[in-house]
């Protein structure tokens, strides 16, 4: 008798509330009809996952999109693959290691030889609880690809969204920037070093980014946005076996990288959002961040740090 309630109770979870609970979660799509006939965008880590969902559709609309990879193999494969599902021809795969500041200059260089115009930035690669590791350059993996990789990647492009205004710029950062702290006494782990925390503070550093960059841009046409995509069941895992397992056991409530693809998409597409430029985004909405988040004095030195780590000129 009991063992058949528990059965009943099962059955109830699986088929009613589960239901329930994942239409509440209610994962926003984005609805723009915008299409990018002769626009240029640029997707890091576009081999997988969301970054290949966001390539994907930008491809659909027209743009000519450039898949920037660690790994060239694995993203030609993603390039078929737009490329068959939008009959879009234009979309090209790069090497772009975001783990050394070499490769990143040299994508840059080629890429700014090649292209008249950068409409969209897509700053979507990312790592994720990986185990204390360092860059090529000696970064902390977490902070040197998360962001000074796209720190540095930004910069050596801005000349160039400038000229194609209005162009936009969309870093991916996650909620687990609620998390994260800035310790400028250990930004590269040395002192303590905690792999889940270490990626809530490369996120927040996204989001500090994100704010300095939209006030030291005002008045160029280049408007730039944070993203927390959603939990999506995603490579980024690749390094926890617990998540991995929470992953498996949850899928069902996490949202497919289609899904999780559709804030950065709402923010590179959506008109008139300009005037929320600097915000932070989830389920297509602009949303509320962590105070560390809003701190600008934070934001003001970790940018003249991470100019001073990557070498570039601290400007004013
Ligand atoms: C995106 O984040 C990177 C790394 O934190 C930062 O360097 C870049 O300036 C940010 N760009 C925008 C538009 O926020
Ligand atoms: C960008 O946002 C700032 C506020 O953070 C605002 O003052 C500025 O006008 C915005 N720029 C554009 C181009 O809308
Ligand atoms: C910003 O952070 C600094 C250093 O942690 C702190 O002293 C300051 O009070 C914060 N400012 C705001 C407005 O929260």
């Amino acid at each position: 008798m009991f063992g058949l309630l528990v059965l009943l109770f099962f059955l109830f979870l699986l088929f009613v509330a589960a239901p329930q609970i994942r239409k509440m979660l209610a994962f926003e799509m984005c609805t723009s009809t915008v299409q990018l006939p002769g626009k240029v965008a640029i997707v890091t880590g576009a081999d997988v996952g969301i970054g290949k969902e966001t390539a994907k559709e930008l491809a659909r609309r027209g743009a000519r999109v450039y898949l920037a990879c660690r790994n060239v193999q694995k993203g030609e494969l993603a390039a078929r693959e737009i490329q068959a599902v939008t009959g879009n021809q234009q979309v090209l795969v790069r090497k772009l290691d975001l783990a050394d500041t070499k490769c990143i200059r040299a994508f840059a260089k080629d890429f700014l030889a090649e292209e008249e115009h950068l409409h969209i930035l897509i700053n979507n690669a990312g790592v994720m609880m990986c185990p204390y590791s360092k860059t090529a350059d000696g970064f902390e993996m977490h902070i040197g690809v998360n962001h000074l990789g796209h720190f540095l990647l930004t910069h050596l492009l801005l000349e160039k969204l400038k000229d194609s205004a209005p162009s936009r710029v969309i870093n991916l950062s996650s909620l687990g920037h609620h998390l994260g702290r800035i310790h400028f006494h250990n930004l590269q782990g040395e002192k303590f070093y905690h792999s889940g925390l270490a990626y809530c503070h490369s996120k927040l550093a996204n989001i500090l980014f994100t704010r300095e960059l939209a006030k030291r841009l005002q008045g160029s046409g280049v408007t730039t946005y944070s993203v927390h995509p959603g939990t999506v069941s995603s490579e980024l895992f690749r390094h926890s076996s617990v998540m991995k397992c929470m992953c498996w056991l949850f899928s069902y409530f996490l949202k497919t990288p289609q899904q999780g693809a559709q804030t950065s998409l709402y923010c590179a597409l959506t008109e008139g959002l300009e005037v929320l430029n600097g915000s932070h985004f989830s389920e297509c909405k602009v949303t509320w961040v962590s105070a560390q988040a809003r701190n600008e004095t934070i934001a003001r030195r970790l940018w003249d740090v991470s100019c001073d780590l990557l070498g570039l000129p601290v400007d004013q």
